[in-house]
């Protein structure tokens, strides 16, 4: 019966076919041991000499890294294994000896795996990270499936800008102007006045300078955006949302969080609800911690943001930024004008911001004035403006940057490996 690697829990004792790719290969006389790898999982194949046919020893001899076949074998339980079985092979089916393979799994510089990045996603940590980003894709859309949101999908071109005109990445659209969406925020709140609670999730794309471990070009967001949410409340949902998605990931990648040696007990803590400190309270924190440079007024960097998270075993919200730092949009608190109803939320251990998010201005004149302080003239803006002449309402919302999410709950130090084939700064290739 062919079947996958991912369910021959279903098969112990029987014999069973799958399609494999050799990963790695170790042989100690008259015995091989195959590590097999099929996409869906890793398992050990166990070619005995004197229990297979000649022919099917021959071929497995001739196995390189990489080739491709069809093994036919019987499932053991196997305490040992990491996956809990191992394969006692009975035949091999060979479709194709694959050519001298560039990565072996010896070390190799960055560089060097970057450019065989079409090649690197076949390995056991790759396939771990990505494992669990797929995890975290199918617990966003069952936390807001279950949560009475609907999924809508904001354009990828546009118009204009939603997050600031300093990193816009410009194209022709025919004979007008386009950019490559950064944000499908305003598109969003156009939605959550349609559909009530809405999110999205899709390709957002920021023509950034910044060459960190935290940045990409092309990243991937999550956009809920709710209608009569005020920003107290936004920040219980998004909470609840980030709590889902890690205990999510711990109870549905053990074996790939194993494979990446993540310490599990720090997720094990992340548990809605979690710790809110001020602007105010972050500059008077930073200041105690020793930086002196900080000055209220100022936005916070890399080296900020981790030393307030250290404070916490929790992912954290900074609350009430200073609005000349935020973004247009943001609702003033009415008791006091020079700071914003935000929050971006920064992960433990480093990881730095993984949401941003506000309550949005509901007063057509307010963001009339924002919009021009902000020396926003755009006309592809009027219809932003329009949704707060029909029935404007209180509404919030936030964006979840996915890659920098999956670094954190992975554990793994740089966002180049969170998604399949990252767009850098020196980077499109492959
Ligand atoms: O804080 P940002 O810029 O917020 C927005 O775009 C809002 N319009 C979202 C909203 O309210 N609907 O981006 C949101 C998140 C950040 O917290 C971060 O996790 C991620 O997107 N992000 C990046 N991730 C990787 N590379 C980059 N260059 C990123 N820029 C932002
Ligand atoms: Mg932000």
């Amino acid at each position: 019966m062919k079947t996958t690697i991912s369910q021959v829990s279903r098969h112990v004792e029987q014999e069973i076919t799958i399609g494999v790719w050799l990963a790695n290969k170790r042989s100690s006389g008259k015995i091989k041991f195959l590590q097999l790898r099929d996409g869906t999982g890793f398992i050990q194949g166990v070619v005995v000499k004197s229990e297979v046919s000649e022919e099917a020893w021959e071929k497995a001899s001739e196995l390189t890294q990489e080739s491709s076949f069809y093994v036919k074998g019987i499932v053991r339980e196997d305490h040992r294994s990491p996956s809990g079985f191992e394969l006692t092979v009975t035949d091999l089916t060979v479709l194709q000896i694959a050519s001298d393979y560039p990565i072996t799994p010896k070390e190799h510089g960055t560089e060097f795996l970057m450019d065989n990045r079409h090649l690197w996603l076949r390995s056991s940590r790759q396939h771990a990270i990505l494992r669990i980003r797929n995890e975290i894709i199918r617990a966003t859309y069952h936390f807001f499936n279950e949560q009475g949101f609907i999924k809508v999908d904001p354009p990828i071109l546009t118009g204009s800008s939603a997050e600031g005109t300093t990193d816009l990445f410009h194209t022709k659209y025919f004979d007008r102007d386009a950019y490559l969406s950064q944000s499908g925020q305003l598109y969003m709140e156009a939605a959550a006045m349609a559909f009530g609670k809405v999110f999205s999730f899709g390709p957002t794309f920021r023509a950034e300078k910044s060459k960190t471990r935290r940045h990409l070009i092309e990243f991937w967001m999550i956009e809920p955006e709710m209608a009569f949410i005020e920003h107290e409340e936004s920040l219980v949902i998004q909470e609840q949302y980030v709590t889902y998605v890690v205990q999510s990931v711990l109870e549905n990648c053990k074996l790939e969080l194993k494979a990446l040696d993540r310490d599990t007990t720090k997720l094990e803590m992340i548990k809605a609800p979690f710790p809110r400190i001020t602007y105010d309270k972050a500059v008077e924190l930073l200041k105690e911690k020793g930086f002196d440079d900080i000055e209220w007024g100022e936005d916070f960097g890399a080296p900020h943001e981790t030393a307030i998270a250290e404070s916490f075993d929790k992912p954290v919200f900074i609350t009430h930024y200073p609005t000349a730092i935020k973004s247009f949009y943001m609702k003033p608190d009415p008791e006091r004008e020079d700071v914003v109803l935000c929050a971006d939320l920064i992960a433990p251990e480093g990881y730095g911001e993984i949401i941003g998010g506000s309550q949005r201005i509901d007063d057509l004149q307010l963001l009339e004035e924002r919009y021009s302080e902000h020396k926003l003239t755009d006309p592809a803006y009027e219809w932003y403006l329009e949704l707060r002449k029909y029935g404007s309402v209180p509404h919030s919302g936030f964006g979840l940057g996915l890659e920098r999410t999956v670094a954190w709950i992975s554990g793994t130090e740089h966002v180049r490996e969170t998604i399949p084939f990252p767009r850098l700064l020196n980077r499109i290739y492959p």
